[in-house]
């Protein structure tokens, strides 16, 4: 690995290559892609959360004027694989859950595609279906792992012997929420093959091509050189693009349908809600004990979430716990209930972001028992190698952040008492909780760095869903190359370019990077510091370092109000401090920062998706109802960083910095209001009702 010591572009606060065509609305999304005679699908959802449809009445729809054709069970192509169950739209009668495609629609213009939708006409012989996760079911199952390959379960030392001996015992049930991602972007594809040879295009919004390729080669039963996937900008994802959903898959055999006419299907917000993935609740049972020093003897979490009858998704929630801090006896467990409800799916930090929302609240409540300080309490229960593996750590700098928030902050002499801080009619508080994000390197991403006139071109089918890609990967090659970064041109979004692994685990720089920094070396081992006018190498991603427990850190500091006669919740102040390794752009990282830290306190305040167990039904699938934090709820949220090297993680020392901002964030909020009011919130989203 070449290390690159000295950057002259890596750390320059550019702006965003993509930023203008954005803001002035010249960048063409999926949806908008210009193709000829482009027709539009709008997908029929089951209104029962199990059953089996017993009849389809397409007639009133295909009557309409400008309705190409009326996708069911009986008329869809038989896909080559069915193996995920998620993609395998139109194959069978069967219904899993509320909100399934059961039908598609497809017609001249979308509007007529809606209303054709509605027309058709559905008989159920509805089933029994339960879509309710409680932590006392007893067909509670133990998945194989977790995501994305985790153990299931772990024991170290025993947990029940250190409780029994323990000065200080914390055992809570802790919960967070159903949470749907809801990216500005919905999930939209314009879908054509050419006429004859079976070749497909894809203009998808995703956060892979090349997966996204894979996955929809196979459910076609296609050679991966027949379909490609272009997608140069992503109106967000946060992990709901990460995985193709149906909506592609429907779009592509819409496109089959009507020969000679492309498919346009975007999703609407509340077809969202059953399609495109969500987090899935978790219920957390977390024990901590510690001896009267502060020092942690026990920490188990013991969680119990939803997947879907018909797909597997394991959320990894106890997976944090297990590096988090020094302790000797240590357990993790992991429980599933399989349910007549929607996929589950990627939701930034998963895992890490629910799995930190209980250990880091019950922390607090060990602190005040402890009548220690919970900054102080954490850097006591600092361990120097990785508990989980026993590797060193590359890097690990949470005691930095930590004393660097709590300074920035104004931390010190705080008066630890809940409820005695007054500023008119709000109790004022102040919480803190700990950050943590693995890194992750891809295995697969290979990048070409070609010459062109006096141009340096960098190629690679990676993503950009709004996190900076386009300008940052420009930076990398410059450095890498020793180039000013005005003669590197950036090429991605697309699997005609090499391929690139998904945006997805906080991976992306890290792996696209490494991979151009490959390139670029090989490119200079070819031609020296002189290239020709046209010239091209291409290199790819090695295996990361094993020797390493490579994570990235932070500290979320918070500051809530809590209205005396109303209860109402306020955040005026969240400050985040975060060792992420080197930092590539300070304009690009601080938007994932305060982006994560906003998602967080969203989290923390409002979003809670409801699903009705008599209907399986989410209730309230529209972000008039799903509650995100507005303007109006985020007053000051700052975002710093350590400067900070690590040689170990990869050629550029970056740590991936989309994900971390969201981890911890709910657990400060938690904190603080306890901090305000007295009042400890175990149940996301803290509201007014659980103060008062
Ligand atoms: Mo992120 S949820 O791994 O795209």
């Amino acid at each position: 690995m070449t290390f690159i010591d000295r950057p002259a572009a890596i750390g320059l606060d550019l702006p965003r290559r993509d930023g203008a065509a954005k803001v002035l609305g010249t960048a063409v999304y999926a949806y908008e892609t210009p193709v000829e005679h482009a027709a539009y699908a709008h997908p029929v959802q089951a209104a029962v959360a199990r059953g089996r449809v017993t009849a389809l009445d397409t007639a009133a729809a295909e009557a309409l004027d400008g309705v190409l054709a009326v996708l069911t069970p009986a008329t869809a192509e038989r896909l080559a694989s069915t193996e995920d169950r998620e993609l395998a739209a139109l194959q069978d009668d069967e219904v899993a859950f509320r909100g399934q495609v059961v039908a598609l629609v497809v017609a001249d213009s979308s509007e007529t595609a809606r209303h054709a939708a509605a027309l058709v006409r559905v008989d159920y012989a509805p089933q029994a279906h339960d879509s309710e996760l409680r932590a006392d079911r007893d067909d509670l199952y133990a998945p194989e792992r977790v995501n994305p390959d985790f153990p299931t379960d772990t024991v170290e030392g025993d947990v029940p012997a250190a409780v029994a001996a323990a000065a200080a015992v914390v055992e809570q049930t802790y919960t967070t929420a159903t949470y749907h991602n809801n990216p500005m972007e919905p999930h939209a594809t314009t879908a054509r093959w050419e006429p004859g040879d079976g070749f497909l295009t894809l203009w998808d919004s995703t956060q892979g091509v090349h997966p996204a390729r894979s996955a929809v080669a196979s459910v076609f039963g296609l050679d991966e050189a027949k379909v490609r996937v272009v997608s140069p900008y992503v109106g967000g994802g946060f992990g709901s693009k990460g995985t193709p959903h149906v909506n592609v898959v429907l779009a592509a055999m819409a496109a089959r349908a009507v020969p000679g006419r492309p498919v346009r299907l975007a999703l609407t917000r509340q077809q969202m809600f059953a399609l495109a993935g969500y987090r899935t609740p978790t219920v957390q049972h977390c024990v901590l004990a510690a001896g009267a020093d502060g020092r942690l003897t026990a920490l188990a979490v013991d969680v119990v979430e939803q997947t879907s009858r018909i797909k597997e998704f394991a959320e990894q929630t106890g997976v944090p716990a297990r590096m988090m801090y020094a302790v000797a006896n240590r357990r993790t467990t992991h429980r599933l209930a399989a349910l007549d409800v929607p996929v589950p799916s990627w939701m930034r930090a998963p895992g890490v972001c629910p799995g930190m929302f209980g250990p880091e609240v019950a922390m607090d409540e060990l602190a005040e028992r402890l009548g220690l300080d919970p900054v102080e309490l954490r850097v006591r229960n600092e361990p120097a190698t990785d508990p989980e593996t026993g590797k060193p750590f590359s890097s690990r700098n949470l005691v930095g952040c930590l004393r660097e928030g709590a300074a920035r902050f104004g931390w010190s002499g705080r008066d630890p008492r809940p409820g005695v801080r007054r500023s008119g009619d709000w109790l004022v508080g102040t919480g803190v909780a700990a950050s943590t994000y693995p890194v992750h390197l891809m295995s697969e991403s290979t990048a070409v760095i070609r010459r062109e006139g006096d141009r340096y071109v960098a190629e690679i089918g990676a993503a950009d869903l709004g996190t900076g890609t386009w300008t940052t990967l420009a930076q990398i090659a410059a450095d890498a190359l020793g180039v000013p970064v005005e003669r590197v041109e950036v090429r991605i979004g697309d699997t005609d370019y090499p391929t690139a692994s998904v945006a997805g685990g906080s991976s992306g720089m890290a792996t696209w990077g490494s991979a151009v920094v490959e390139a670029a070396r090989a490119f200079r081992a070819r031609y020296g510091s002189e290239p020709p006018e046209r010239a091209e190498a291409s290199g790819s991603v090695r295996p990361a370092d094993d020797r390493w427990a490579m994570h990235a850190f932070g500290a979320q500091f918070a500051e809530a109000r809590v209205h005396l006669d109303t209860g109402e919740i306020r955040v005026p102040r969240l400050l985040g401090v975060f060792a992420a390794g080197r930092i590539v752009n300070p304009r690009t990282a601080r938007s994932q920062f305060v982006g994560g830290m906003t998602m967080g306190l969203s989290m923390a305040l409002h979003e809670n998706a409801v699903l009705d167990p008599r209907t399986g039904h989410v209730v309230n699938h529209d972000l008039a109802d799903y509650h995100i934090a507005a303007h109006a709820d985020v007053a000051e949220v700052e975002a710093h960083w350590l400067d900070e090297h690590d040689p170990h993680v990869n050629a550029m020392g970056t740590k991936g910095i989309g994900e971390i901002g969201i981890v911890g964030t709910a657990a400060a909020v938690s904190n603080a209001v306890w901090h305000a009011c007295g009042a400890r919130v175990r149940d996301l989203p803290v509201t007014l009702d659980k103060v008062l």
